[in-house]
């Protein structure tokens, strides 16, 4: 990956890297759009990796289809993808890891200890192997963006991130490769996140300003779902992730719920007009 990487590179070509794990689903391929768009050449990486699940976690059984995934991928263009085996990633004795220290800790780095470490480890890596210059990534996974976003500023990566907003289904449900898990029961219980934050959303149109009861707002189709289980709702500054009270900058309202087993996120930036 590295060689063809730098062929390229010499050519003068521009490079962007999709990093996926992936079960892909049309937000991957909004992102593969997106980097289609800016880049010469265009890099999908698909990974399961297994640092960022922790023991209790869903690694063994996450959606795996390798043929169908290069099948969607080659539909939006891409001209290279890079699957390698876990072995290959992470040799034997491999003790490294890349921490975002403060950024990682809340919303789910506190329910998933380990996490981000992983994340950020492993994006290091396919960095260093596909060498691109911009890396396009979902907003969905709104943490995961801003710590790497600052790990490319803080260790001069030289990369630009480019972010993808949320695609939904017509009905509101973000799209998350974990949603094949939910049954015909959990699908429209699922539906719960997205009316959480359309009713919190409401509330700040309106001029509501305080967090606690944009949070309030947030709860409440949560908690009248008898299938869903809250792991948190946080309402938090968009770029250090650091707790507001008051809004009076903008800021990300982002939760996380269990429908059943399945852990689902998602999240909504509030900022005024
Ligand atoms: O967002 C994901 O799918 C993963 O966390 C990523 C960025 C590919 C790293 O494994």
């Amino acid at each position: 990956m590295r060689a063809r990487a730098e062929d390229l590179r010499r050519d003068g070509r521009k490079l962007a890297v999709v990093p996926t794990m992936g079960a892909l689903h049309e937000g991957h391929l909004t992102l593969l759009r997106a980097a289609r768009a800016r880049a010469d050449i265009v890099i999908l990486t698909l990974f399961v990796n297994p640092t960022q699940f922790g023991p209790k976690e869903d690694l063994s059984k996450y959606p795996r289809d390798e043929a169908g995934d290069l099948a969607k991928a080659r539909s939006c263009g891409i001209d290279l993808a890079f699957c390698p085996d876990v072995s290959a990633m992470y040799p034997a004795g491999a003790q490294t890891f890349v921490e975002v220290r403060e950024l990682q800790q809340p919303m789910c780095g506190a329910s998933r200890p380990g996490h981000f470490a992983g994340v950020a480890t492993i994006v290091t890596k396919l960095f260093h192997l596909t060498m691109p210059h911009l890396a396009v990534f979902g907003e969905k996974d709104y943490q995961q963006l801003a710590i790497i976003r600052r790990m490319v500023r803080d260790l001069d990566f030289g990369i630009e991130i480019v972010s993808v907003p949320i695609v939904r289904e017509h009905d509101g449900l973000a799209l998350s490769s974990r949603n094949a898990y939910l049954s015909g029961e959990q699908r429209p219980a699922a539906l719960a996140l997205s009316r959480g934050l359309a009713a919190a959303e409401a509330r700040f149109r309106a001029g509501e300003r305080d967090a606690a009861a944009l949070i309030a707002a947030a709860r409440a189709p949560l908690e009248a779902e008898p299938l869903v289980r809250i792991d948190y709702v946080e309402l938090r500054d968009a770029t250090e992730l650091t707790a507001v009270a008051q809004i009076t900058r903008p800021v990300v309202l982002a939760l996380a719920a269990f429908v059943g087993t399945t852990r689902l996120i998602d999240n909504r930036v509030l900022a005024s007009a």
